[in-house]
């Protein structure tokens, strides 16, 4: 029970699809070490699938629906963690959408509602959770990055606001260390969510395990173990860093599977 006692507001814990993404797999691991966790996604139904879930295993969630990029939204999300359950402690910026284009294709429209998203849905939900967290005596936030954010990736918005998202969080890790609120960031690698499952084809399946150093493609919980580390009093002096958890992707620079026998 790594989180008894605390409370938490996941935003962006429903799924795009059928199955576990990053904020649902954080959402229940929370719920099953003690959190009252606040579902919050713009689509209240896989809200509340989470929710379900979580309540299916005897814990205590409750959802909401909200878009990030809007205050009021934000603001009522944050408002409801207070009214049910009295405080906020955690809080977890998940939202991320990706888009395949790049400069010659983009649009201004696209751009603007890719960086909204993104990283303006970061800022938003923040702002209206850090004066709850400083009443309550402190906090932490993490913020989902991606593996992304540290290499040319050929969607320009989504490499862009993930090298963004990073240093993001070492601003607000500087900034918000006076109120004993810690900043820090996961980035995940490749992972079988929901998100990228209209791209994973067998084919694609068995280059990224030829890629990934520890031969396997990660999943949601892996990202929502990184959180829980992250979240709990166990990181109590780590703040401002990046997490980076892709099974040796970004360590390997791009060096295959068993490339060094043959060097
Ligand atoms: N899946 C991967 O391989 C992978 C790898 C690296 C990083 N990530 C990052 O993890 C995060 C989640 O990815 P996932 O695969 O679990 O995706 P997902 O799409 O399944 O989950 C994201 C959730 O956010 C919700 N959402 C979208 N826009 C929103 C908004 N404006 N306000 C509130 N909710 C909103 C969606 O409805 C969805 O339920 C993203 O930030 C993504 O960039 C994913």
């Amino acid at each position: 029970m790594r989180l008894d006692g605390k409370v938490a507001l996941v935003v962006g814990a429903g799924s795009i699809g059928p199955g576990v993404g990053n904020g649902r797999a954080i959402s229940i691991l929370f719920a099953r070490e003690g959190a009252k966790v606040v579902c919050a996604d713009i689509s209240l139904p896989s809200a509340e699938e989470t929710v379900s879930m979580i309540r299916g295993e005897g814990k205590e969630a409750v959802a909401v629906r909200g878009d990030a990029t809007r205050s009021e939204d934000a603001k009522g999300m944050v408002d409801l963690a207070v009214e049910k359950y009295g405080k906020l402690d955690v809080l977890v910026n998940v939202v991320g959408i990706a888009s395949g284009l790049g400069v010659l294709e983009v649009s201004e429209e696209e751009w603007d509602r890719v960086i909204a998203t993104n990283l303006k849905g970061i800022l938003l939900v923040s702002k209206h959770a850090v004066p709850v967290m400083i009443k309550g005596g402190g906090g932490t936030i993490i913020n989902i990055s991606s593996a992304a954010g540290f290499v040319a990736h050929p969607s320009l918005t989504y490499g862009t606001t993930k090298a963004a998202i990073i240093n993001m969080t070492r601003c607000m890790a500087v900034d918000l260390a006076k109120y004993g609120i810690r900043v820090n960031c996961i980035a995940p690698g490749f992972l079988d969510t929901p998100m990228v499952a209209p791209i994973m084809t067998e084919e694609r399946r068995a280059v990224l395990r030829q890629s990934i150093p520890l031969g396997r493609i990660g999943t949601a919980w892996d990202t929502a173990y990184a959180a829980l580390y992250l979240a709990s009093e166990e990181a109590s002096y780590v703040t401002g860093v990046t997490l980076v958890v892709d099974g040796g992707l970004l360590a390997a620079g791009g060096r295959r599977r068993g490339e060094e026998k043959r060097l």
